[in-house]
């Protein structure tokens, strides 16, 4: 089975291996939730892991911001809010989820975690490499 979303080291390596494994983890747990929902899930199990996603996420970004204290890199203000942001959509997006009456995810939390790739991923987190 092909994976939703594509882990392509030549746009998202960093060569800081315990964030780019953090990343392949990330990619990883949004294709479980992808193809949770395809095969839907009990909205139950879909909850749940969406907040083990939202778990690791945390813990990423902590370790990402303390990899850039670390390094004294100059733009550490400007992305951790945007991570906070990132954390916040994310958990709208769950709270959404949860009180809606849809068994599904909607479509717009898989657009909203490719943009995610993409932009943050490919293109942010490369400027403190
Ligand atoms: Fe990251
Ligand atoms: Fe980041």
């Amino acid at each position: 089975m092909s994976s939703y979303f594509i882990w392509d080291a030549q746009l998202f390596e960093l060569g800081i291996s315990n964030l780019d494994q953090e990343h392949q983890k990330l990619i990883s747990l949004m294709n479980l939730i992808y193809e949770k929902n395809q095969s839907a899930s009990p909205k139950e199990e879909l909850l749940k892991i969406m907040n083990e996603f939202i778990d690791f996420v945390l813990l990423h970004f902590h370790h990402e911001e303390s990899h850039m204290e670390k390094i004294k890199f100059s733009d550490l203000h400007n992305h951790r809010s945007i991570h906070h942001r990132l954390l916040s959509q994310l958990k709208q997006h769950h709270q959404d989820f949860e009180s809606g009456s849809s068994e599904k995810i909607n479509e717009s939390f898989f657009d909203f975690l490719a943009l995610w790739l993409t932009t943050h991923i490919q293109h942010f987190d490369r400027q403190y490499t």
